[in-house]
């Protein structure tokens, strides 16, 4: 009998990377989703290892944990979509914290057990921030919003771990993939040759290839060593600004337009530019000493990689 692994928010970019890539290895994948009513079931017409639950954020169906042997916890209203009011900061942090605590409540209450829970966190954990630090795990949270979100996020996660889970959390960077994210929303401006650096550009841009991350959220589901927090992005000096200059030598597109400077970002996009205009590097040498090899650690190779596809 195959495993079944519950993935919540399996529908976005990370998940639907993950959901493949779980089935090619022979798991069976159950994703919770809103765009299904509470608890109907769908599966996939293109596998049927593949099924879909309705569910909200608030609310897990039990039937679906049931079935689950393992969970990755992905769901959570985007952060960069929409401006930071009062109203979106609650559903960016709520989406993100009660899904671990409805799921805990449904394991206690079935005294259901797990292999393995995996949850979703952001290098946004040590703050948004730009500085000469090398974050590793062991530093605590920033005190801004990102920081309080990724802390509280995470301690959700722990309450899973608290009913003798091995659980483990992802302090995520920022995920390259052709088909969505940060780089899928670049394309189009540095395709046209219109790439420009954003603020000073020397803000540090802490990066994750997809296949790397996805295979990171296997390691973790099936490792038994892996536990607690990992920062999962690659340990670089790229900054925004490199980082714009290889893509647009990747795409052999030139790069030459003046800086969008900083105080039109933040009259444009409000407190959110800050996800833009500052980032700090983090180490990567957590994950690696627990044995996870980077496949692409070079900027230029992981992005003409992603090109391809
Ligand atoms: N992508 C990155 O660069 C990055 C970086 C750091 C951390 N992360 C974190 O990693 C996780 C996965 O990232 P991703 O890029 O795959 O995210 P994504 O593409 O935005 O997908 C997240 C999924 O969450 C679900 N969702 C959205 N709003 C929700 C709400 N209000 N209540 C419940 N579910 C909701 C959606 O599924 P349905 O529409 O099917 O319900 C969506 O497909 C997220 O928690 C994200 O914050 C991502």
């Amino acid at each position: 009998m195959s495993k079944t692994l519950l993935i919540t928010g399996g529908t976005g970019l990370v998940g639907r990377h993950l959901a493949k890539a779980a089935l090619n290895r022979g798991y069976s994948v159950v994703v919770l989703t809103r765009r299904l009513p509470f608890g109907k079931w769908k599966t996939s017409p293109e596998h049927k290892q593949l099924s879909y639950c309705g569910w909200t954020y608030l609310r897990m169906p039990e039937q679906a944990v049931l079935k689950a042997d393992a969970a990755v916890h992905l769901a959570g209203a985007n952060i960069f979509t929409r401006r930071w009011t009062s109203r979106r900061k609650k559903l960016i942090l709520e989406s993100r914290v009660q899904p671990s605590l409805a799921l805990a409540s449904i394991l206690r209450k079935q005294g259901k057990k797990l292999s393995a829970y995996v949850s979703a966190s952001a290098v946004g954990y040590y703050g948004t921030l730009t500085s000469e630090e090398v974050f590793g795990e062991s530093q605590p949270p920033g005190r801004d919003f990102t920081g309080q979100t990724g802390f509280q996020w995470e301690r959700a996660a722990d309450e899973v771990a608290a009913l003798g889970v091995r659980t483990v959390k992802l302090r995520t960077g920022i995920v390259l993939a052709s088909d969505g994210g940060a780089l899928a929303k670049m394309l189009p401006i540095f395709r046209l040759g219109l790439g420009a650096p954003l603020g000073t550009g020397r803000q540090y841009f802490p990066w994750i290839h997809v296949e790397d991350l996805v295979n990171m959220y296997l390691m973790a589901l099936e490792s038994e060593e892996l536990e607690g927090a990992y920062n999962a992005a690659v340990q670089s000096d790229t900054t925004s600004k490199s980082f714009s200059a290889s893509l647009a030598k990747v795409l052999g597109k030139p790069y030459f337009m003046p800086t969008i400077p900083g105080f039109v970002l933040r009259s444009i996009l409000g407190e959110r530019s800050k996800l833009l205009l500052e980032g700090s590097r983090v180490s990567d040498e957590k994950i690696r000493a627990a044995g996870f090899v980077f496949r692409w650690r070079e900027l230029e190779l992981a992005l003409t990689d992603l090109l391809k596809r």
